[in-house]
């Protein structure tokens, strides 16, 4: 690449500007503004990176591909690869885990029970702190760097903090993190603790902790890491360009997130939306976001809308119905007021994707069957194979079309909730239609619980010969 081209291409992410979505303002802000809503009208603010100055660098592509190969620290973080299409300067001193470059599976077990020819899995869980909030924590973090902030916080459902925490230790900086009390994997709080966090239990649940979370926005020294912050959705967007590499560039006919503080659908349709404007690819994957029966604020709000509020070009509703008391073992997504839906609800309109919602039954059976193609997840990821079977069953998915599942975090976020289903005894707390608390038991229909084996090798082959 020629210095004029490679100048060109590095100024696109120093000129970007935060642009505010609600049409009818598109405020404009500097990139160096400590905002997180539009100053003018209050809607959510996004980048906007200037693509057309980027049209004229040949291949890009290659050169991201090229990159994986390269030892700068940059090029083996699977985000900073990209760094043309983020809002950074070529030489900001970047806050990396090497986070990224995760794999995409293919899944035949997953695959028949969701009834479709083949099923690819891109697994998330593979980063750093093994959920996929790194991809977004290594832009924010870095960001709150340039801003000068000492301290860096979240509201979390477990991965955010545990991620920030990470991020946080990298940087030197302070972390302070909200969690709903005793509503978070154990597992999840332990990595947040060892990474040094000043860890915050809550007495509310997580749309509480991110109410609290927004009081501090005001506060100078402090830098807000949640996913309202467009920085964080930046990074998060580069894992649509390394889909589309490992496929090859050719677009996969669906591809279907879990949904919870909506951040991560936001980061793909903005992702895609970006390769589709720089020409290339030709067309967009249809976007579609599973969310929990109990915590499905959006999956309401859609199933809701009439045909002309459903089209890729229509205005977006104003407000949202909360789910005061969402409910779900899921607990990564229980989350009854996303921040992002208006993005995410715009990526699945533009898309023409779906949001529906999955039981607690569907995503506990749909987790094992992931588990018997040898790849663990976390329960909120199994909502992608449980929604893809129900798609499936109503034919907005047809079992020919190529299919990519997103899984979100790794299944030793969740140890717990594991080894109850295969043990027989995962139950969780619903309630009646008269609002009364009942206890529902899940089936372990997939279950594979341990069994107890005399020491002799007699005992052991028998025990297999009764498992064959
Ligand atoms: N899957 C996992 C494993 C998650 O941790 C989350 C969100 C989601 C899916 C939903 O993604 O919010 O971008 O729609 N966890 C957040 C947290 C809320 O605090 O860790 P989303």
């Amino acid at each position: 690449m020629s210095d004029a081209i490679a100048k060109t291409a590095h100024k696109a992410g120093s000129t970007a500007v935060q642009r505010c979505i609600v049409s009818g303002c598109a405020a404009a802000f500097g990139i160096r503004e400590q905002i997180y809503l539009c100053s003018r009208c209050g809607g959510p603010l996004e980048i906007e990176i200037p693509l057309e100055l980027l049209k004229s660098v040949p291949d890009l592509r290659e050169r991201w591909q090229a990159r994986a190969a390269s030892h700068d620290p940059r090029d083996r973080s699977g985000v900073w690869r990209f760094r043309e299409l983020l809002p950074f300067d070529n030489d900001a001193p970047v806050v990396t885990l090497f986070e990224g470059n995760t794999p995409l599976y293919d899944a035949p077990r997953s695959a028949e029970y969701a009834g479709l020819a083949a099923l690819r899995l891109k697994h998330q869980g593979c980063n750093p702190t093994a959920s996929f909030k790194d991809t977004g924590m290594t832009t924010a973090v870095t960001q709150a760097k340039l801003l000068g902030a000492r301290t860096v916080v979240c509201a979390s459902t477990g991965n955010t903090a545990a991620s920030l925490a990470a991020y946080a230790a990298r940087a030197d900086l302070q972390c302070a993190i909200l969690l709903p009390q005793g509503q978070i994997s154990p597992a999840k709080l332990a990595q947040s603790m060892d990474y040094g966090a000043v860890v915050c239990e809550i007495a509310g649940n997580f749309d509480d902790c991110m109410r609290l979370i927004s009081e501090l926005a005001d506060v100078p020294s402090i830098y807000i890491a949640n996913s309202i912050n467009p920085f964080r959705i930046e990074g998060q967007k580069t894992v649509a360009f390394e889909l589309l590499e490992q496929c090859g560039w050719r677009v996969p006919d669906h591809v279907v997130v879990p949904g919870g503080n909506m951040g991560n659908s936001s980061a793909l349709g903005k992702g895609f939306d970006e390769m589709l404007r720089l020409g290339l690819i030709d067309r967009l994957p249809k976007i579609s976001i599973i969310q929990a029966e109990g915590s499905a604020p959006l999956a309401h709000l859609f199933a809701g809308l009439k045909p002309s509020e459903i089209a890729a070009d229509a205005a977006l509703p104003d407000d949202i119905v909360p789910v005061m008391h969402p409910r779900t073992l899921a607990t990564a997504i229980k989350i009854g007021a996303p921040v992002s839906w208006k993005k995410a609800l715009r990526a699945v309109l533009r898309t023409h994707g779906s949001i529906i919602t999955v039981t607690e039954q569907e995503i506990a059976d749909a987790k094992a069957i992931i588990g018997r193609d040898g790849i663990g997840c976390e329960p909120a990821s199994a909502t992608t194979v449980a929604g893809i079977r129900k798609l499936t069953a109503s034919k907005k998915i047809h079992a020919g079309e190529s299919v990519v599942a997103v899984l979100t975090g790794h299944v030793l976020k969740d140890p717990d909730y594991v080894s109850h289903y295969h043990r027989g005894t995962l139950s969780f707390e619903s309630v009646t239609e008269e609002g009364t608390a009942k206890t529902v038991h899940i089936a372990g229909a997939f279950r594979n619980a341990p069994e107890k084996v005399a020491a002799n090798k007699e005992a052991i082959l028998k025990s297999l010969e009764n498992r064959r």
